[in-house]
């Protein structure tokens, strides 16, 4: 196994290969604008990484899905800053700020055709099934969630399962594919691929956890996105959520139905969290569910250099700041 930053730097790599056209330059700037902006790559990270702990380099076979897996995610990016009214994404302004709506929409449509092409690539007669089929699933999953999170917007009778369910599929089933790909384009068997696929959904869940935390309690610098956003659109966050069920103030429910100007609305929302300790509770469930990553490595048949590997990663997500 590799040093986390290798991964990092191995990811960032296949990511550089991939061919992007020059023209028309509306279409295809907005993608290498994206692409250049410096995220954390960790879903290539996974898949590069899961390959390397099955088979000996085994990353070098899997390196067109990694970043075939960037792309779409990015690609998912350039969509939802639009749903999401945001107007900054690793610490510029976002697509559909810089450009505009249908700019947004059509370069990422591009990004989201590209990265099913970079998927095939290297795929064997053997591989190309399997691997499609759980790209596709992972892709129409996504959509699932992420429509569940704007159906979430305009309810306040949501509950916890509820949003668990919807942050696995707007989140964690990425993680799980980008793991499960290391292992389909290695040849691991179906026990050893669900072990990772189960350790990757896992980890999204804390991951998406700690990005509802971020939003909140994050430092816009660090973070690259705007601070609030999650309150200001009424997102139901797992934070959200219980200040719902919680708050005998009424304030919260308050600023759903008749909001302050923004900041002042993020600022009494924050407060309301702060007086329940809900940011302490967030903190430690995140704990709960990168440990319970972990977990699920059990029957994944590791080295003990590759369990530390994913142990390791997985306490990085909880103690993340971007
Ligand atoms: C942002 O993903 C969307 C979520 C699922 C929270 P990342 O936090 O991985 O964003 P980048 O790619 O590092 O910018
Ligand atoms: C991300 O959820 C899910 C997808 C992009 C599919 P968020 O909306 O919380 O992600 P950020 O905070 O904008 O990165
Ligand atoms: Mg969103
Ligand atoms: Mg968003
Ligand atoms: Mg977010």
């Amino acid at each position: 196994m590799l040093h986390i930053d290798q991964y990092t730097a191995a990811a960032e790599e296949a990511v550089g290969q991939l061919e992007i056209p020059a023209a028309p330059a509306g279409l295809y700037d907005p993608v290498r604008y994206t692409l250049q902006a410096g995220g954390k790559r960790i879903r290539p990270v996974l898949t590069l990484a899961v390959a390397d702990a099955i088979s000996p380099d085994g990353r070098h076979l899997a390196v067109n899905q990694a970043a075939a897996i960037e792309l779409f995610h990015n690609f998912t990016l350039l969509h939802d800053d639009v749903m999401d009214r945001a107007d900054m994404r690793r610490g510029r302004p976002t697509v559909h700020r810089q450009w505009n709506e249908a700019t947004a929409i059509l370069s990422g449509d591009a990004m989201l055709t590209l990265a099913g092409t970079a998927m095939m690539k290297g795929c064997d007669e053997a591989k190309l099934r399997p691997v499609m089929r759980l790209f596709n699933r992972t892709a129409m999953e996504i959509y699932e969630g992420q429509q569940h999170d704007m159906d979430f917007e305009s309810r306040t009778d949501v509950t916890v399962g509820e949003y668990m369910e919807m942050i696995r599929l707007k989140t964690s089933v990425l993680l799980g594919c980008a793991c499960a790909l290391g292992a389909v384009m290695t040849g691991a068997d179906e026990t050893v691929t669900d072990a990772f696929y189960g350790y990757g959904e896992s980890l999204g869940l804390a991951f998406q956890l700690r990005d509802d935390y971020l939003d909140t309690y994050g430092d816009p610098a660090t973070f690259g996105k705007q601070i609030g956003g999650d309150i200001a659109c009424d997102k139901k966050t797992w934070l959200l959520i219980n200040a719902l069920a919680e708050d005998t103030t009424g304030t919260v429910a308050a600023e759903i139905s008749n909001p302050s100007p923004r900041e002042e609305k993020i600022r009494r929302v924050r407060e309301i969290y702060d007086t329940l300790g809900l940011p302490q509770r967030c903190l430690g469930l995140i704990r709960r569910y990168a440990d319970n990553a972990t977990a699920r490595l059990a029957t994944a048949r590791l080295q003990p250099e590759a369990l530390r590997f994913f142990t390791d990663l997985a306490m990085l997500t909880v103690d993340r700041t971007r």
